[in-house]
């Protein structure tokens, strides 16, 4: 059986969790092994990683820097070996939020985004086939981006926990982060299924598994 690569994208506060499990029970059921997993993070060297870029202050640059570095040690532990042995991942969040978050919502430089993740996403050089991309660059085979108005992703937020450095962030970062999304779909519009993920939860899920059935990845 061929593995499978799924992501879900959206800013913060957009409710992507629950989703997330159901989504991997849902393969489970059909008696895939699923690895559910999430970007910064997913190792012990990531995780390490991702502590960093959520709490301290750094230029966009390193903060780049930083995600790669940590989606390169995930990419080698823990996708490529789960995808060769014909794994589902279900990753929350891949590179796609690097685009959107420093690339669109910090302002960094979108091309030097794109060698960063022609570099660690080399499909050759992980001996994995090409997924679903000409360029022969890691991607999902399908990503989720849960898209919802910035102001209702802050309401859901308000209260619910301390905020982290992106989560503390005003509005105006969130809807950039969304333009950087819907750039992203635009140029990569086979993978991208962009969720209504302002309604209610079982809405939500509909959609989202309506996407997956779509692709013939569920019955
Ligand atoms: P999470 O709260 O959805 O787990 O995501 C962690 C935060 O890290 C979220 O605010 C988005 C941010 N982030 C980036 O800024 N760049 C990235 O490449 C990734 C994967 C996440």
């Amino acid at each position: 059986m061929n593995g499978l690569f799924i992501s879900f994208e959206g800013i913060d506060g957009a409710g992507k969790s629950t989703h997330i499990a159901a989504l991997a029970q849902a393969f489970e059921a059909q008696g895939r092994v699923v690895t559910v997993t999430r970007e910064p993070g997913g190792t012990r060297l990531a995780e390490a990683l991702r502590a960093m870029v959520l709490n301290d202050p750094m230029d966009p640059l390193t903060e780049s820097l930083l995600v790669f570095a940590a989606r390169r040690d995930h990419i080698c532990r823990v996708i490529a070996p789960a995808l060769a042995q014909g794994q589902v991942v279900v990753c929350d969040r891949f590179s796609d939020a690097t685009f959107a978050y420093q690339g669109a919502g910090r302002a960094f430089d979108w091309d030097v985004l794109r060698t960063l993740e022609r570099w660690v996403q080399a499909t050759e050089a992980l001996g994995l086939e090409p997924y679903a991309d000409a360029e022969a660059v890691l991607q999902p085979n399908l990503t989720l981006w849960f898209d919802l108005p910035a102001a209702v992703a802050a309401q859901r937020l308000a209260g619910a926990r301390v905020p982290d450095k992106f989560e503390s962030q005003p509005s105006a970062f969130f809807e950039k982060v969304s333009s950087g999304y819907a750039r992203r779909m635009q140029e990569h519009p086979l993978r991208f299924a962009r969720i209504n993920a302002d309604q209610s939860a079982e809405g939500v899920w509909q959609e989202a598994l309506a996407a997956v059935r779509a692709k013939g990845f569920l019955p």
